[in-house]
C-alpha cells in the first residue's frame, strides 16, 4: 500500500492506492473530542437520571457523586479547550494562510439537497457529485459547533452559578441547567442515531469507516464519495493515473 504525500516520486505516486485525508493533528483533535465527548455524556447523563438503576450504577462505580461532578468538570474544561483549540486553528488556516474554508455550506449543498432527494425519489438516474465534504457532513459539523456554545456557555454558567446571580435572577441558572441537560441529549441521540449510521452503519462502509484514525482513504472510494476533490487532484497532478474506467463523472 502507497500512500501519497508532498515530496513524494513520480513513480511513488503512480503506485499510490491511498490518500491522505486527515494529517496528525485532525486526528488527535477527533481522539480528544471523542473520549471527552464519551466520559461528558456518561457522567453528565448518570446525573441527569441519577435516580434510575443505571445512573446510581454509573455514579457508585466513579466513587459517588462528588468524583463523578469532578471528572465531569475536568473533562468539560478538556472539551471546551479543545473546541476553543479548532476555531482558533481554522480561523488562522482559512484567514491568515488563506486555505480553502472547506466546511462553509455553499450555494451548491442547497442544490445537492434536492439533487439527492430527486435521485433518492428516482427522478434523476443520476446522484450529486461531492467534493472534500458533503451537506450532509457540513450540517453535521455545524451542528456540532453550535450545539457545543450552548453546551459550554451553560456548563460554566452551572460551575459558577454564583457570577451569573450577582447581575440576574437565580432562575437564569435553572434555565442553564435545562438547556445544558435537553442539549446533551440531543447531542448524544445525533451521534448514536446520526454520526454511528454514517460512519459505522451506512451501506458500503459498514463494519466502520476508520479514516478518521488512519488518516487514509482509498482511491475507490475518493472516486466514488469526492470525485469533485479527486478531480481537482487530478487536474494539479497530485492523483496519479487512476485505473481505467475509474475517472470521476465531474458536476
Ligand atoms: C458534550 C458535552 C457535555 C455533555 C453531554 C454534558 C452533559 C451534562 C448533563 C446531562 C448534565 C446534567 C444536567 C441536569 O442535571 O439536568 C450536566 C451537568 C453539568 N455539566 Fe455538563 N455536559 C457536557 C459538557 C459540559 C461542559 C463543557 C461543562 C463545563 C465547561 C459542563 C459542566 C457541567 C456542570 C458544572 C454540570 C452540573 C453538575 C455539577 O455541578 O457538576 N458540561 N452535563
Amino acid at each position: 500500500m502507497t500512500v501519497i504525500g508532498p515530496g513524494q516520486t513520480e513513480t511513488k505516486k503512480r503506485e499510490q492506492d491511498y490518500f491522505v485525508r486527515f494529517n496528525t493533528g485532525q486526528r488527535l483533535e477527533h481522539i480528544v473530542l471523542m473520549v471527552s465527548f464519551i466520559v461528558l455524556s456518561v457522567t453528565g447523563l448518570a446525573q441527569r437520571y441519577s435516580t434510575a438503576d443505571w445512573g446510581q450504577f454509573v455514579i457508585f462505580n466513579l466513587g459517588g457523586i462528588e468524583y463523578t461532578r469532578l471528572i465531569h468538570r475536568g473533562f468539560g474544561i478538556l472539551f471546551t479547550l479543545s473546541i476553543v483549540y479548532h476555531l482558533t486553528y481554522a480561523s488562522y488556516a482559512v484567514f491568515g494562510r488563506h486555505a480553502r474554508p472547506s466546511m462553509v455550506p455553499t450555494l451548491k449543498d442547497a442544490r445537492d439537497v434536492v439533487a439527492s432527494l430527486r435521485y433518492g425519489f428516482g427522478f434523476s438516474d443520476r446522484p450529486p457529485q461531492f467534493g472534500r465534504f458533503d451537506y450532509r457532513q457540513k450540517f453535521e459539523y455545524w451542528g456540532m459547533i453550535f450545539g457545543s456554545m450552548v453546551i459550554i456557555v451553560t456548563g460554566f454558567i452551572l460551575m459558577y452559578p454564583y457570577v451569573i446571580t450577582a447581575v440576574l435572577s437565580g432562575q437564569f441558572v435553572a434555565a442553564a441547567r435545562e438547556f445544558h441537560g435537553y442539549e446533551a441529549t440531543l447531542a448524544v441521540l445525533t451521534i448514536v442515531v446520526w454520526h454511528f449510521y454514517e460512519v459505522i452503519f451506512r451501506p458500503g462502509i459498514f463494519p466502520g469507516d476508520l479514516t478518521i484514525f488512519t488518516g487514509k482513504i482509498s482511491r475507490k472510494r475518493m472516486l466514488e464519495e469526492h470525485p469533485m476533490e479527486y478531480a481537482e487532484l487530478a487536474e494539479s497532478g497530485k492523483a496519479g493515473p487512476a485505473p481505467a474506467g475509474a475517472e470521476p463523472a465531474g458536476e
